[in-house]
Protein backbone atom coordinates (compact mmCIF):
# COMPACT_ATOMS: atom_id res chain seq x y z
CA UNK A 1 0.00 0.00 0.00
CA UNK A 2 2.84 2.39 0.98
CA UNK A 3 4.60 1.30 -2.07
CA UNK A 4 1.56 2.37 -4.67
CA UNK A 5 1.06 5.70 -2.85
CA UNK A 6 5.18 5.94 -2.90
CA UNK A 7 5.47 5.58 -6.54
CA UNK A 8 2.15 7.47 -7.17
CA UNK A 9 3.44 10.14 -5.04
CA UNK A 10 7.10 9.96 -7.07
CA UNK A 11 5.04 10.28 -10.44
CA UNK A 12 2.70 13.53 -9.26
CA UNK A 13 6.24 15.37 -8.29
CA UNK A 14 7.71 14.56 -11.59
CA UNK A 15 5.10 15.97 -13.19
CA UNK A 16 5.15 19.38 -10.90
CA UNK A 17 8.84 19.44 -11.61
CA UNK A 18 8.71 19.25 -15.09
CA UNK A 19 6.09 21.15 -15.23
CA UNK A 20 6.21 24.45 -12.65
CA UNK A 21 7.44 27.38 -15.15
CA UNK A 22 10.48 29.51 -13.65
CA UNK A 23 10.23 32.72 -15.65
CA UNK A 24 12.30 35.13 -12.96
CA UNK A 25 14.54 35.25 -10.37
CA UNK A 26 11.85 34.96 -7.32
CA UNK A 27 9.83 31.83 -9.18
CA UNK A 28 13.62 29.97 -9.42
CA UNK A 29 13.78 30.86 -5.74
CA UNK A 30 10.21 29.72 -4.95
CA UNK A 31 11.16 26.04 -7.06
CA UNK A 32 14.55 25.55 -5.30
CA UNK A 33 12.72 25.64 -1.71
CA UNK A 34 9.86 23.80 -3.08
CA UNK A 35 11.20 20.82 -4.25
CA UNK A 36 15.00 21.15 -3.45
CA UNK A 37 14.67 22.38 0.19
CA UNK A 38 16.82 20.63 2.58
CA UNK A 39 13.87 20.46 5.38
CA UNK A 40 10.99 20.63 3.91
CA UNK A 41 11.32 20.07 0.26
CA UNK A 42 9.20 17.85 -1.77
CA UNK A 43 12.09 15.79 -2.72
CA UNK A 44 13.49 15.09 0.69
CA UNK A 45 10.55 14.33 2.21
CA UNK A 46 10.35 11.67 -0.76
CA UNK A 47 13.61 10.64 0.80
CA UNK A 48 12.70 9.99 4.08
CA UNK A 49 9.37 8.05 3.36
CA UNK A 50 11.97 5.69 1.28
CA UNK A 51 12.06 3.89 5.24
CA UNK A 52 8.26 2.97 4.46
CA UNK A 53 9.46 0.19 1.78
CA UNK A 54 10.47 -2.94 2.48
CA UNK A 55 14.59 -2.91 1.98
CA UNK A 56 14.60 -4.76 -1.00
CA UNK A 57 12.69 -2.64 -2.65
CA UNK A 58 14.19 0.81 -1.08
CA UNK A 59 17.43 0.70 -3.85
CA UNK A 60 14.99 0.85 -7.16
CA UNK A 61 12.67 4.12 -5.99
CA UNK A 62 15.95 5.74 -4.72
CA UNK A 63 17.74 5.83 -7.56
CA UNK A 64 14.30 6.83 -9.25
CA UNK A 65 14.24 9.75 -6.42
CA UNK A 66 17.62 10.35 -7.42
CA UNK A 67 17.20 11.25 -10.91
CA UNK A 68 14.49 13.26 -10.24
CA UNK A 69 16.49 15.06 -8.51
CA UNK A 70 19.06 16.14 -10.85
CA UNK A 71 16.19 17.18 -13.18
CA UNK A 72 15.08 19.37 -10.71
CA UNK A 73 18.67 20.53 -10.32
CA UNK A 74 19.06 21.01 -13.99
CA UNK A 75 15.36 22.54 -14.15
CA UNK A 76 17.08 24.84 -12.07
CA UNK A 77 20.41 25.57 -12.98
CA UNK A 78 18.80 25.95 -16.85
CA UNK A 79 17.10 28.76 -15.33
CA UNK A 80 19.33 31.11 -13.38
CA UNK A 81 21.83 30.95 -16.76
CA UNK A 82 18.56 32.27 -18.74
CA UNK A 83 17.50 34.89 -16.47
CA UNK A 84 21.28 35.78 -15.22
CA UNK A 85 20.87 39.78 -15.19
CA UNK A 86 22.88 41.16 -18.72
CA UNK A 87 24.64 43.78 -18.62
CA UNK A 88 21.74 46.59 -18.89
CA UNK A 89 20.09 45.22 -15.80
CA UNK A 90 17.45 43.66 -17.42
CA UNK A 91 17.10 39.55 -17.39
CA UNK A 92 15.86 38.93 -20.63
CA UNK A 93 18.09 37.27 -23.35
CA UNK A 94 19.72 40.31 -25.42
CA UNK A 95 18.18 40.80 -28.74
CA UNK A 96 20.90 39.75 -31.18
CA UNK A 97 19.37 41.29 -34.18
CA UNK A 98 19.94 44.65 -32.38
CA UNK A 99 22.98 46.84 -33.91
CA UNK A 100 25.82 46.81 -32.31
CA UNK A 101 27.04 49.61 -30.17
CA UNK A 102 29.36 51.93 -31.87
CA UNK A 103 32.92 52.19 -31.07
CA UNK A 104 34.64 55.77 -30.88
CA UNK A 105 38.18 55.20 -32.08
CA UNK A 106 39.44 58.92 -32.76
CA UNK A 107 40.50 60.27 -36.15
CA UNK A 108 42.46 62.80 -37.27
CA UNK A 109 41.33 66.35 -37.51
CA UNK A 110 39.74 67.70 -40.93
CA UNK A 111 42.52 70.12 -41.53
CA UNK A 112 45.54 67.37 -40.70
CA UNK A 113 43.62 65.27 -43.51
CA UNK A 114 43.71 67.66 -45.94
CA UNK A 115 46.72 68.78 -45.28
CA UNK A 116 48.23 65.46 -45.39
CA UNK A 117 46.47 64.74 -48.62
CA UNK A 118 47.90 68.46 -50.54
CA UNK A 119 51.55 67.31 -49.22
CA UNK A 120 51.40 63.71 -50.52
CA UNK A 121 50.43 65.08 -54.62
CA UNK A 122 53.49 67.65 -54.42
CA UNK A 123 55.66 64.87 -53.29
CA UNK A 124 54.35 62.72 -56.27
CA UNK A 125 55.23 65.60 -58.24
CA UNK A 126 59.21 65.67 -56.99
CA UNK A 127 58.56 68.55 -54.28
CA UNK A 128 60.27 68.36 -50.98
CA UNK A 129 58.80 69.42 -47.57
CA UNK A 130 60.10 72.34 -45.77
CA UNK A 131 59.12 74.16 -42.28
CA UNK A 132 59.85 77.95 -41.12
CA UNK A 133 59.40 79.43 -38.01
CA UNK A 134 55.63 80.95 -37.09
CA UNK A 135 57.63 84.16 -35.32
CA UNK A 136 59.27 85.93 -38.12
CA UNK A 137 61.32 89.27 -38.39
CA UNK A 138 60.25 92.04 -41.11
CA UNK A 139 63.22 91.25 -44.00
CA UNK A 140 61.43 87.25 -44.12
CA UNK A 141 57.90 88.14 -44.33
CA UNK A 142 58.00 91.68 -45.67
CA UNK A 143 61.29 93.34 -47.25
CA UNK A 144 63.01 90.43 -48.84
CA UNK A 145 59.71 89.64 -50.30
CA UNK A 146 59.89 93.32 -51.73
CA UNK A 147 56.97 94.58 -49.78
CA UNK A 148 57.31 98.46 -49.98
CA UNK A 149 57.86 100.08 -46.44
CA UNK A 150 54.27 101.75 -46.62
CA UNK A 151 52.67 98.37 -47.69
CA UNK A 152 49.00 97.74 -46.38
CA UNK A 153 50.11 94.23 -45.42
CA UNK A 154 52.55 95.57 -42.70
CA UNK A 155 49.58 97.59 -41.43
CA UNK A 156 48.53 96.53 -37.91
CA UNK A 157 44.71 95.69 -39.07
CA UNK A 158 46.62 92.27 -40.51
CA UNK A 159 49.67 91.89 -38.72
CA UNK A 160 49.92 90.94 -35.17
CA UNK A 161 53.49 92.64 -33.80
CA UNK A 162 55.23 90.89 -31.51
CA UNK A 163 57.74 93.63 -31.25
CA UNK A 164 57.46 97.02 -33.10
CA UNK A 165 60.44 98.40 -32.69
CA UNK A 166 61.85 102.32 -33.74
CA UNK A 167 61.08 101.59 -37.84
CA UNK A 168 59.70 99.33 -39.88
CA UNK A 169 62.56 96.90 -40.21
CA UNK A 170 62.68 95.92 -36.54
CA UNK A 171 59.41 94.55 -36.16
CA UNK A 172 59.03 90.75 -35.55
CA UNK A 173 55.67 89.10 -36.25
CA UNK A 174 53.53 86.43 -36.38
CA UNK A 175 53.94 85.40 -40.03
CA UNK A 176 51.11 86.48 -41.81
CA UNK A 177 51.93 84.18 -44.52
CA UNK A 178 54.18 80.99 -45.23
CA UNK A 179 56.24 82.91 -48.02
CA UNK A 180 58.78 84.02 -45.94
CA UNK A 181 59.78 80.40 -46.03
CA UNK A 182 60.86 80.91 -49.56
CA UNK A 183 63.13 83.57 -48.48
CA UNK A 184 64.72 80.89 -45.71
CA UNK A 185 65.32 78.49 -48.58
CA UNK A 186 66.85 80.14 -50.91
CA UNK A 187 69.14 82.11 -48.42
CA UNK A 188 70.43 78.52 -47.86
CA UNK A 189 70.81 76.77 -50.95
CA UNK A 190 71.04 77.69 -55.37
CA UNK A 191 68.10 76.05 -57.82
CA UNK A 192 67.52 73.86 -58.49
CA UNK A 193 64.81 74.21 -55.69
CA UNK A 194 61.83 72.49 -55.65
CA UNK A 195 59.68 72.59 -52.56
CA UNK A 196 56.68 72.81 -50.31
CA UNK A 197 56.20 74.24 -46.96
CA UNK A 198 53.09 73.48 -45.22
CA UNK A 199 52.10 75.68 -41.68
CA UNK A 200 50.16 78.36 -39.72
CA UNK A 201 49.80 81.63 -40.25
CA UNK A 202 48.04 84.44 -38.45
CA UNK A 203 46.58 87.37 -39.21
CA UNK A 204 44.29 90.11 -37.56
CA UNK A 205 41.18 90.34 -39.14
CA UNK A 206 37.49 90.32 -38.46
CA UNK A 207 36.30 86.42 -37.94
CA UNK A 208 33.50 85.47 -39.80
CA UNK A 209 32.40 82.28 -41.99
CA UNK A 210 34.98 82.83 -44.18
CA UNK A 211 37.88 84.24 -42.22
CA UNK A 212 39.92 83.26 -39.09
CA UNK A 213 42.57 85.11 -36.99
CA UNK A 214 44.50 81.75 -37.54
CA UNK A 215 44.51 79.42 -40.77
CA UNK A 216 47.18 77.00 -42.81
CA UNK A 217 48.99 77.58 -46.07
CA UNK A 218 50.75 75.29 -48.12
CA UNK A 219 53.64 77.52 -49.94
CA UNK A 220 55.05 75.85 -52.96
CA UNK A 221 58.11 77.50 -54.75
CA UNK A 222 60.16 76.24 -58.10
CA UNK A 223 63.33 77.78 -59.22
CA UNK A 224 65.46 76.60 -62.48
CA UNK A 225 66.32 77.69 -65.76
CA UNK A 226 63.60 78.55 -67.76
CA UNK A 227 60.53 78.22 -65.42
CA UNK A 228 57.57 79.40 -67.19
CA UNK A 229 53.94 80.51 -66.07
CA UNK A 230 53.12 77.14 -67.86
CA UNK A 231 54.91 74.92 -65.75
CA UNK A 232 52.97 76.71 -62.92
CA UNK A 233 49.21 76.10 -64.75
CA UNK A 234 49.91 72.76 -65.84
CA UNK A 235 51.46 71.88 -61.72
CA UNK A 236 48.70 73.82 -60.68
CA UNK A 237 46.13 72.06 -62.70
CA UNK A 238 47.67 68.31 -61.46
CA UNK A 239 47.06 69.46 -58.05
CA UNK A 240 43.21 70.43 -58.41
CA UNK A 241 42.14 67.16 -60.27
CA UNK A 242 44.24 64.95 -57.73
CA UNK A 243 42.20 66.61 -55.18
CA UNK A 244 38.86 67.66 -56.49
CA UNK A 245 38.87 64.79 -59.50
CA UNK A 246 39.57 65.20 -62.93
CA UNK A 247 36.26 66.91 -63.71
CA UNK A 248 37.49 69.90 -61.58
CA UNK A 249 36.33 73.70 -62.72
CA UNK A 250 39.54 76.34 -61.91
CA UNK A 251 40.45 79.94 -63.28
CA UNK A 252 43.68 81.76 -63.69
CA UNK A 253 42.37 85.80 -62.22
CA UNK A 254 45.04 88.35 -62.57
CA UNK A 255 45.66 89.52 -59.26
CA UNK A 256 48.86 91.50 -57.54
CA UNK A 257 51.31 90.28 -55.26
CA UNK A 258 54.96 92.26 -54.52
CA UNK A 259 56.45 89.34 -54.61
CA UNK A 260 56.08 87.67 -57.96
CA UNK A 261 55.12 89.21 -61.41
CA UNK A 262 53.01 88.77 -63.15
CA UNK A 263 50.69 87.42 -60.11
CA UNK A 264 47.22 85.53 -60.53
CA UNK A 265 44.66 83.83 -58.38
CA UNK A 266 43.52 80.64 -58.42
CA UNK A 267 39.65 79.69 -58.35
CA UNK A 268 37.65 76.28 -57.92
CA UNK A 269 34.17 76.07 -59.00
CA UNK A 270 31.84 74.86 -55.98
CA UNK A 271 28.46 73.47 -57.07
CA UNK A 272 25.54 74.45 -54.82
CA UNK A 273 22.33 72.94 -55.90
CA UNK A 274 20.26 75.48 -53.68
CA UNK A 275 22.59 78.44 -55.12
CA UNK A 276 20.27 80.91 -58.47
CA UNK A 277 23.55 80.43 -60.55
CA UNK A 278 24.20 76.48 -59.55
CA UNK A 279 27.22 77.31 -57.17
CA UNK A 280 30.25 79.81 -57.00
CA UNK A 281 33.95 80.66 -57.31
CA UNK A 282 35.69 79.88 -54.59
CA UNK A 283 39.34 81.22 -54.13
CA UNK A 284 42.25 79.21 -53.15
CA UNK A 285 45.52 80.73 -53.74
CA UNK A 286 47.62 82.83 -54.89
CA UNK A 287 51.22 82.32 -57.34
CA UNK A 288 52.71 83.85 -59.64
CA UNK A 289 55.96 84.18 -61.02
CA UNK A 290 58.97 85.26 -58.33
CA UNK A 291 59.95 88.72 -58.89
CA UNK A 292 63.55 89.35 -59.86
CA UNK A 293 63.99 91.31 -56.31
CA UNK A 294 63.07 88.69 -54.73
CA UNK A 295 65.79 86.56 -56.21
CA UNK A 296 68.20 89.52 -55.91
CA UNK A 297 67.35 90.06 -51.61
CA UNK A 298 68.65 85.98 -51.49
CA UNK A 299 71.79 86.19 -54.18
CA UNK A 300 70.26 84.51 -56.95
CA UNK A 301 71.18 85.68 -60.24
CA UNK A 302 67.55 86.71 -61.91
CA UNK A 303 69.10 86.88 -65.47
CA UNK A 304 69.99 83.09 -65.09
CA UNK A 305 67.37 81.78 -62.95
CA UNK A 306 63.31 81.89 -63.16
CA UNK A 307 60.69 80.47 -60.66
CA UNK A 308 57.18 80.38 -59.70
CA UNK A 309 55.77 80.31 -56.13
CA UNK A 310 52.67 79.79 -54.81
CA UNK A 311 50.60 79.99 -51.77
CA UNK A 312 47.42 78.20 -51.30
CA UNK A 313 44.58 78.23 -48.26
CA UNK A 314 44.24 74.45 -46.54
CA UNK A 315 40.87 75.70 -44.81
CA UNK A 316 39.87 76.66 -48.02
CA UNK A 317 40.72 73.75 -49.61
CA UNK A 318 38.85 71.55 -46.62
CA UNK A 319 35.57 72.96 -46.74
CA UNK A 320 35.66 72.99 -50.78
CA UNK A 321 36.58 68.97 -49.96
CA UNK A 322 33.88 68.11 -47.40
CA UNK A 323 31.32 70.78 -48.41
CA UNK A 324 31.48 72.82 -45.15
CA UNK A 325 30.27 76.48 -45.23
CA UNK A 326 32.02 78.18 -42.00
CA UNK A 327 35.70 78.23 -41.33
CA UNK A 328 35.38 78.68 -37.69
CA UNK A 329 34.09 74.72 -37.18
CA UNK A 330 37.42 73.81 -37.57
CA UNK A 331 38.42 75.58 -34.43
CA UNK A 332 35.80 74.68 -31.88
CA UNK A 333 36.27 71.17 -31.49
CA UNK A 334 33.18 70.34 -31.58
CA UNK A 335 32.88 66.39 -31.36
CA UNK A 336 29.66 66.40 -32.87
CA UNK A 337 31.78 68.00 -36.06
CA UNK A 338 34.93 66.16 -35.49
CA UNK A 339 33.35 62.88 -35.51
CA UNK A 340 32.30 63.51 -39.07
CA UNK A 341 35.28 62.59 -40.45
N1 LIG B 1 51.56 84.72 -49.70
C1 LIG B 1 50.38 85.00 -50.47
C2 LIG B 1 49.19 85.12 -49.51
O1 LIG B 1 49.32 84.87 -48.38
C3 LIG B 1 50.08 83.89 -51.45
C4 LIG B 1 51.16 83.74 -52.49
C5 LIG B 1 52.20 82.91 -52.30
C6 LIG B 1 51.08 84.48 -53.68
C7 LIG B 1 53.19 82.75 -53.29
C8 LIG B 1 52.04 84.35 -54.66
C9 LIG B 1 53.07 83.48 -54.45
O2 LIG B 1 48.12 85.47 -49.91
Amino acid sequence: MATVSLHEALEALRQEITQTPIDSEAAAEAFRIRFLGQRSGQLTHLFKRLRELPPEERPLLGGQLNALKRLAEQRLEEARLRLRPTPTGSAEIPDLTLPGRRMFTGSLHPLTQTLEAIVRVFEQLGFAVVEGPEIEDDWHNFSALNFPPDHPARDMQDTFFLHQGASYAEAVVLRTHTSPVQIRVMERMQPPIRIIAPGRVYRNEAVSYKSFCLFHQVEGLYVDQNVSMGDLKQTLHLFAQALFGKDVRMRFRPSYFPFTEPSAEVDIWWPLPDHPEGGRWMEILGCGMVHPNVFRAVGIDPERYTGYAFGMGVERIAMLRYGIDDIRLFYENDVRFLEQF
